[in-house]
């Protein structure tokens, strides 16, 4: 059954498509969500702005103002604990989250990543993905545990890598991709269509599930 009303906090650090593509998709009456807030830790994100546009609650917790790390993630969990946020969706977030963290929100974070996980993990992962001569990339939403883009895969999506891209036209190639497969995740989540098996995440929909 899908709960009444299911928050979601988006946490951003730059341009902000795949929030868009969030907000898109509950407009569409796609995705039965609302964004509560819209955090940052960049300051002229243009995510923000993007949140802004909708009339979505939209903080810039900046990490200049705190002395360290644990203090920096005690106030995000506070913001969203304030907020009863049922699922934390990481956009563009560009900080790693520390154990402490992710253990307040276990199996309520989740990410877009742009490779075929586990292939590329970590930063520039379509360079990554042209320099090793890869044929096809993709992205991957995941929940988010403590090794970086090493959590449990939710959906991914695969697009062929041609010989003459460069890392523009293959992230445009895979964004587009990221715009339909996290709001998806989301769902299913929503939803209640999955179940986590140790590493793996599965469908409750599949044949073998349902056996
Ligand atoms: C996306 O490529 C996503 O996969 C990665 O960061 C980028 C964020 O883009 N984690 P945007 O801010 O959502 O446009």
């Amino acid at each position: 059954m899908v709960p009444e009303k299911f928050t979601l906090a988006v946490l951003v650090s730059g341009r902000g498509s795949n929030l868009q593509a969030i907000i898109d998709s509950i407009k569409k009456n796609n995705l039965p969500a609302e964004v509560a807030v819209v955090i940052s830790n960049v300051r002229d994100a243009y995510a923000l702005e993007r949140a802004r546009k909708h009339g979505i609650e939209n903080v810039f917790l900046d990490p200049e103002s705190y002395p360290d790390r644990n203090s920096y993630e005690q106030a995000l969990a506070e913001r969203l604990q304030s907020k009863s946020v049922n699922l934390i969706c990481l956009a563009g977030f560009m900080r790693i989250l520390g154990k402490h963290f992710i253990e307040t929100f276990t199996g309520r974070i989740i990410n877009i990543h742009p490779s075929l996980l586990p292939a590329f993990p970590g930063l520039n992962a379509q360079k990554q993905a042209l320099d090793r001569g890869a044929k096809f990339s993709g992205c991957t939403a995941h929940y988010v545990d403590e090794e970086v883009d090493g959590g449990p895969i939710i959906l991914q999506a695969v697009v062929p890598v041609h010989d003459d891209d460069d890392e523009a036209s293959l992230s445009a190639r895979i964004l587009a991709q990221e715009h339909i497969i996290y709001p998806a995740a989301i769902r299913l989540i929503i939803e209640g269509k999955l179940t986590l098996s140790g590493r793996k995440v599965l469908h409750g929909n599949s044949r073998r599930n349902s056996a």
